[in-house]
């Protein structure tokens, strides 16, 4: 794990879903790119609703920027009664009792808040939280689902700010809705040139 070895065996994985050519959100917002209508890959697996169910019930945290908290207010609240920590500079209306305000450093985020209680750790975004979290060397884990659509314009998931960083490549999902999975593990000198 990256640069929090000597705190926890608690895990954070970063989890984005992004199109083809980079992006997670379109302009406008809409999420319409996001469902899986029409497309078939029959090599692909699919996933019942009892293991999607058991797999989120394993999750036990997530941490998200101020405007992806606020786009999955009005979208309709996918995060259940997980606890939820929203990261924001701003007072904003607590709308759920599992949800939880941060502003500050977010090693110490981590390391005195989170890691002491919850194990399964996931960040979902926005890019601006996830390119944070990832210069600091703060993740364990990157799940990077690919939709199969090219948007051509919206909000990139890297706009180029991060240094270079190898990772390792753990393991690829095909879905048969055409959606991949790809799930990487920090390399080791990720972990050193991060921590030095
Ligand atoms: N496709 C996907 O998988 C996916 C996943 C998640 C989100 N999204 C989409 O991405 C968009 C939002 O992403 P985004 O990059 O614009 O925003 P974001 O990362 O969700 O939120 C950015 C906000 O988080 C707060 N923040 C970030 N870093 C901070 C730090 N170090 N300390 C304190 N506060 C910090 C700030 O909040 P304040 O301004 O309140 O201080 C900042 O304005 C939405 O459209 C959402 O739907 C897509």
């Amino acid at each position: 794990m990256s640069n929090r070895e000597n705190v926890t065996a608690s895990k954070v994985t970063l989890h984005m879903v992004s199109s083809l050519d980079g992006f997670i959100a379109r302009k406008d917002n809409t999420v319409s790119w996001l469902d899986a209508e029409g497309s078939v890959y029959e090599a692909g697996v699919s996933v019942s609703e009892e293991e999607a169910a058991a797999f989120v019930k394993a999750i036990d945290c997530y941490v998200l920027g101020s405007r992806t908290y606020e786009h999955a207010l009005q979208l309709g609240w996918p995060y259940g009664d997980t606890p939820t920590v929203v990261v924001t500079g701003r007072k904003l209306p607590s709308a759920r009792k599992s949800v939880a305000f941060y502003s500050g450093d977010l090693k110490t985020l981590l390391d005195e808040k989170l890691a002491p209680r919850y194990r399964n750790i996931w960040l979902v975004g926005g890019a601006m939280l996830s390119q944070r979290f990832l210069e600091l060397g703060l993740v364990d884990e990157i799940r990077l689902t690919i939709a199969p659509v090219l948007l051509g314009d919206g909000l990139r998931l890297f706009n180029g700010s991060l240094a270079e960083q190898r990772w390792d490549l753990k393991n690829v999902v095909a879905y048969k809705n055409g959606f991949v999975e790809l799930s990487y593990s920090a390399a080791e000198d990720v972990r050193i040139s991060v921590e030095s």
